[in-house]
């Protein structure tokens, strides 16, 4: 990109998680394509491997993570550290940063960071003169009931066991993010997740990973009310309109894939016939959880290719690749998106993260779906009732857990069963719904352009 193709320079600075950091560096990638200078701000960890070959995006690093997990003795304290560090690091390097920017000539325009730090719309804001963008990495579903609960029209706790909200199905308390259905096991993380409502007032740019289409109504809903852009999916180009012509794959993994292993043992499957399973980056269930999975797994008789952590290894049956053999393969991480589009797969059991979601939405497969807690209950919810791609496996009240038996019922209702064709037909509609928002001329694309303009007359 020569010197007056990138006029503008867009500082990003995304939260430091596998399912946050790749989504904004996705958008950033589109943003090159339009003539922007990127430079990312992130931490540097023995656990990341980047693989940056865009030229006009640079990394800066502004601290290592390694004494930030040492740090809190549950989840919730360790969310604690982790986000005091980022704001520590944040605060003490950003004005430097932008400073030196401009002294070496590419004086920073605007400041694009993450939704779940609205703190630094402050710095950029008040103390650096500058304008911000917030990117949410979630539905605007989520956002659209925390925004809610910030105005006062859903009460937390809950006064009722089904709620009606405008422009949304209505929603069983379990539907919701695990943080309004039942804060108690997370103190002070819900205050966390609706300081986010702040961006929506007060930055200048709101952009979410979403698009018009899929959340249409919701949209409408939010727009008459916030100037908000989607700009999704934020997925590798090649997936999708395959006009960037390097993106091929996300830039960083926080675990090392097991890039050759997988599409190796997928090539050797019939197609459709592969479970694939991931519970995400941050998810930790229960022991006797994930047996009951393993087990479901290897009774539905089906293949599969199950994502299990390091953390988690401890939790599998000793004896399930033996009784599974060729049928399945468990790997530590995987290309995800490389897997997801690969012919073999017929459907993905999914924690339903976000950025789970939209790739198999923007792939097509259809899912089975066992959402564990933040915003994954809505995405749930969405995926089986309004998008139709997916049906929900549920927890036995008795076993207060997923059981062998649901999980097996559930994959060959989705692989095989009444409604499978249209789970199918229905996941293909959302594939070429996302690459048109994304393609030249498609909502997304319209609204990056419009993002971009924007920034030229600041
Ligand atoms: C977190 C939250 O849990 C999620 O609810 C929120 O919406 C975003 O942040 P995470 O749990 O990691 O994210 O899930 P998800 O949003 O699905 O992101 C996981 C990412 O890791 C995806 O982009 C996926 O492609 C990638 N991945 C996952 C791999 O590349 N390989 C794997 O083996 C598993």
């Amino acid at each position: 990109m020569d010197e007056i193709g990138c006029r503008i320079h867009v500082l990003a600075i995304p939260f430091p998680l596998q399912g946050h950091l790749n989504p904004m560096l996705q958008l950033c990638k589109r943003l090159t394509s339009k003539g922007v200078r990127i430079t990312l701000v992130t931490i540097t960890s023995a656990r990341i491997s980047v693989q940056n070959q865009f030229e006009s995006i640079q990394i800066e690093y502004i601290l290592d993570d390694e004494n930030i997990e040492a740090e809190g003795s549950n989840d919730s304290e360790k969310a604690a550290a982790f986000l005091k560090w980022i704001k520590i690091a944040v605060s003490d390097n950003l004005a430097k940063l932008v400073k030196e920017k401009a002294s070496s000539g590419h004086p920073v325009n605007i400041v694009l960071y993450d939704s779940m730090m609205p703190w630094i719309l402050e710095i950029v804001q008040g103390q650096l003169g500058l304008k911000g963008a917030a990117f949410f990495t979630q539905a605007c579903a989520v956002s659209s009931i925390f925004d809610h609960i910030h105005r006062g029209t859903l009460k937390v706790p809950l006064e009722t066991s089904t709620i009606l909200l405008p422009s949304m199905p209505q929603l069983e308390s379990n539907d919701l993010p695990s943080f309004v259905s039942n804060p108690g096991p997370y103190p002070g993380v819900l205050d966390v997740v609706l300081s986010q409502n702040i961006n929506l007032e007060k930055s200048d740019w709101l952009l979410f990973n979403s698009f018009d289409k899929l959340e249409n109504e919701v949209v409408t809903w939010l727009t008459e009310r916030y100037p908000i852009k989607t700009i999704g999916p934020c997925t590798p180009s090649m997936y999708t309109d395959k006009r960037l012509k390097d993106d091929k794959d996300y830039t960083v993994n926080f675990f090392t894939p097991d890039s050759e292993a997988c599409p190796k043992w997928l090539d050797t499957k019939e197609t459709g016939s592969v479970v694939y399973v991931s519970f995400g980056s941050v998810s930790d269930l229960g022991e006797n959880q994930m047996q009951e999975i393993a087990w479901g797994l290897l009774n539905s008789n089906f293949n599969f290719l199950w994502v299990v952590r390091p953390s988690e290894e401890g939790k599998i049956p000793r004896d399930l690749m033996s009784e599974a053999q060729e049928r399945g393969l468990i790997v530590n991480w995987c290309p995800q998106i490389k897997v997801l589009s690969h012919r073999a797969v017929g459907c993905f059991m999914s924690h339903c993260g976000w950025n789970s979601t939209i790739e198999a939405l923007s792939l097509g497969v259809p899912m089975v779906t066992m959402p564990v807690w933040v915003d994954q209950p809505t995405n749930s919810k969405y995926i089986v009732d309004v998008w139709k791609v997916g049906l929900r496996v549920k927890a036995s009240e008795e076993r207060e857990m997923v059981t062998r038996e649901e999980v097996e019922g559930t994959i060959r209702e989705v692989m095989h069963g009444e409604k499978a064709s249209e789970l199918r037909n229905n996941a293909l509609r959302w594939k070429e719904l996302a690459k048109e928002a994304i393609s030249e001329g498609g909502s997304s694309d319209k609204h990056i352009e419009e993002f971009v303009s924007s920034l030229e007359s600041i």
